[in-house]
């Protein structure tokens, strides 16, 4: 595979969105991509990361990661969002880093990427596919090119058979539900072909 570059683009709040972009990364890596891993920036008081002990430690083991940029966008040929539901829809978090991606939009800088998205519940029917086509929505506004892994492996059916995007609930302990490491790998080498596709190479 030629360079294809991928940037990994998440929000999370308790780790699981980050677990599920360290494996997007480890998949993109893998297929011999060039790959970033960025966070959106917290938008979230201190006060309210500080309520939730399992917020703020995520909080402070992942200061280090860089945050998404327009640059890292316009640098990238796929990019794969990965973001928990909020209410059935994405994280506000996130949704900022995209409402303010108006300028490179508007330069055509949005055309063409090849986009797909994961994300995490608390509940199987918390608004997986919810969040997932919410997200998708604007990225048709974007003229990005959607790549969803429908049902192109055996992978997604162990993994709870998402054909939007991988998702995972949480479970009472904090801790993934489903088994979806191989659904991750599998969307992410599937998005970077599809990327190679595009660019003609
Ligand atoms: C404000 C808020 C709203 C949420 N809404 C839902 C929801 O509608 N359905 C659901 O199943 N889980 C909901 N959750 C739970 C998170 O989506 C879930 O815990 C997710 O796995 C967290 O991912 P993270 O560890 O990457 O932050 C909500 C959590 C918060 C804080």
């Amino acid at each position: 595979m030629n360079m294809v570059k991928l940037a990994v683009i998440y929000y999370s709040s308790t780790g699981i969105n980050y677990q599920l972009a360290k494996w997007a990364e480890e998949a993109g890596k893998e297929a011999g991509a060039e790959v970033k891993v960025v966070k959106v920036p917290e938008l979230a008081p201190e006060a309210a990361i500080a309520s939730n002990p399992a917020w703020k430690e995520h909080y402070e083991a992942t200061k280090d990661v860089p945050e998404a940029t327009s640059d890292d966008i316009e640098w990238a040929d796929a990019i794969i969002f990965s973001a928990p539901t909020r209410f059935g829809n994405v994280p506000s978090q996130m949704k900022q880093f995209i409402d303010t991606q108006g300028g490179l939009w508007a330069s055509g800088k949005t055309v063409n990427k090849v986009v797909s998205a994961m994300t995490s519940a608390q509940n199987p029917h918390g608004g997986h596919e919810a969040t997932i086509l919410a997200l998708y929505t604007s990225m048709m506004h974007w003229g990005a090119i959607i790549v969803p892994p429908g049902y192109t492996d055996q992978v997604l059916f162990q993994a709870g058979g998402n054909p939007y995007g991988t998702s995972v609930s949480q479970g009472q302990d904090g801790k993934m539900v489903e088994d979806v490491q191989g659904a991750v790998k599998h969307q992410v080498k599937r998005t970077l072909e599809i990327a190679q596709k595009v660019a003609g190479s």
